[in-house]
């Protein structure tokens, strides 16, 4: 089985690589990260790379003049590294059609959301604002419009009438750190394939997104 390469963008915490690492350190994913790239300078998640030995990139999008600029430069450096798979794990930047033409149907994001609901920002304030009784979280192939690729794997969970908008998110990240190697790891067995139209598991095409069921208490 090959080891899946991966290129993971991020813009903040990084908890969500920090899974991925840990799965590959513990073995459960059969894959290698040969790069982290964040669009800010300051986000946590270059410092968990750094202390696993990935190399860590920081391309401050601040010290480009355009959009397509920053994503040209940003394709470069991804290129180099010949990735498989390139994992947006709280990149908070739209990208620019030209990029995901380039990269596309190998750019995966995770979105806090039952997409297609609430597809941009502040999603689990505005499923409290909306009396919903469920709420999620989305894997999906990344095409040129904003959060609506093929959405491959949902992780669904109750709203309690005491939950807030960080009781969400923290719901939401528990969820996103099984779901995220889980997906990889299926890329890297193969029962995963991805088009830019739908994803193919199992040699069937995903027609609705697959259930991610948490284990018991893991909520
Ligand atoms: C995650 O919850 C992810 O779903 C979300 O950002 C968070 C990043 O957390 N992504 C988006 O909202 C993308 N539209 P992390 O930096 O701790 O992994």
């Amino acid at each position: 089985m090959n080891t899946l390469s991966l290129v993971v963008l991020i813009s903040g915490s990084g908890s969500n690589l920090q899974a991925i690492i840990d799965a590959i350190e513990s073995k459960q994913l059969n894959a290698q990260i040969s790069a982290v790239i964040s669009n800010r300078p300051d986000a946590y998640g270059l410092t968990r790379a750094r202390q696993h030995d990935i190399p860590a990139i920081s391309l401050d999008h601040k010290e480009f003049e355009t959009r397509e600029l920053f994503d040209q430069q940003l394709q470069l450096e991804i290129e180099s590294f010949k990735p498989d798979i390139i994992v947006l794990a709280g990149y908070m930047r739209i990208l620019t059609t030209q990029f995901i033409n380039a990269f596309s149907p190998t750019i995966l994001n995770i979105h806090p959301s039952l997409l297609p609901k609430y597809q941009g920002l502040h999603t689990h304030q505005r499923a409290l604002d909306n009396n919903d009784k469920t709420h999620g979280v989305s894997i999906h192939i990344v095409t040129p419009e904003l959060d609506s690729g093929p959405v491959i794997v949902q992780g669904k969970f109750t709203i309690e009438s005491d939950d807030t908008s960080d009781s969400l998110q923290q719901k939401a990240h528990k969820l996103e750190h099984q779901m995220y190697p889980l997906v990889l790891n299926w890329l890297s067995e193969q029962r995963l394939k991805l088009n830019s139209k739908q994803a193919v598991f199992d040699e069937k095409p995903v027609q609705t997104p697959m259930l991610f069921e948490a284990p018991v208490n893991a909520l």
